[in-house]
């Protein structure tokens, strides 16, 4: 994705005016309450988290989520808007002692020191604004801090095929409110298709993916980094 085109979009949620209204009218969460249920159990399953990355972070909701239900995990909260900041600090305040908080673009996550070796990699609402390099350029930069066999969670607005997205937008304001499926910000590429998340994914050496959930055209997809079955045990960085 061209720097200009990322930068635009960083830019459009940059005031906290726009933050506050943004947050204010998304009718959307209480759909999203599932999927990030969902995913919050899921990537328990096996053991307990201790380190959660999430990436366009936002009001951190989706982070709190996580952190209520293991309570001895951590959190790096990621966003490149500092108005979303000050809107995290007071959602996340409950959690302080266990959040860090970085103000930064998704495509610089391998700079963050703090988030190394996450057990979860959470993005939400996020990489629909990525065209297609941007997409694999961002999952590669989120699997690279995840611990072998760590998981990459999406919860995203896809392209669906032909009519659908059109049949979609018109129906889900019956769920979600009148402004559902308006957009609010500008998007300057189309969303990415539920196929380019799951290849980008697997060029980012994620494996074991798969769409865990779907409503209308938003879906939870969920990846794990792989292992080195060549030499188990040895963490192929
Ligand atoms: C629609 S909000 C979603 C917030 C939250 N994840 C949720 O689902 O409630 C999108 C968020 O992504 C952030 N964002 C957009 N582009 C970004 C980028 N390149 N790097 C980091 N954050 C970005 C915005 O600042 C905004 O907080």
């Amino acid at each position: 994705m061209s720097e200009d085109a990322n930068a635009s979009v960083i830019q459009s949620w940059s005031s906290a005016e726009y933050v506050a209204r943004w947050s204010k009218a998304d009718g959307l969460a209480g759909l999203l309450e599932l999927p990030w249920a969902m995913a919050t159990f899921l990537v328990g399953r096996d053991r307990a988290p201790n380190l959660v990355v999430d990436v366009g972070s936002g009001p951190g909701t989706f982070l709190a989520t996580v952190l209520t239900a293991y309570p001895d995990a951590r959190g790096v909260w990621v966003d490149a808007s500092p108005g979303m900041r000050e809107e995290a600090e007071n959602r996340l305040g409950p959690f302080s002692d266990r959040v860090t908080f970085i103000v930064e673009d998704a495509m610089n996550l391998p700079t963050i020191d703090v988030a190394r070796d996450a057990d979860v990699v959470l993005n939400s609402r996020v990489a629909h604004h990525f065209d297609h390099d941007g997409l694999v350029a961002f999952y590669c930069a989120a699997a690279s801090l995840l611990k072998p066999d760590g998981w990459l969670v999406t919860l995203d607005h896809i392209l669906p095929p032909g009519d659908w997205d059109q049949r979609y937008r018109r129906v889900l304001p019956l769920f979600a409110g009148p402004n559902a499926g308006k957009p609010t910000h500008p998007h300057y590429f189309p969303f990415p298709t539920m196929n380019d998340h799951l290849a980008a994914m697997s060029a980012a050496g994620l494996v074991d993916n798969d769409v865990a959930w779907r409503a209308f055209y938003t879906c939870l997809v969920m990846g794990r980094r792989e292992i080195n079955h060549l030499h188990p045990g040895k963490d192929p960085r």
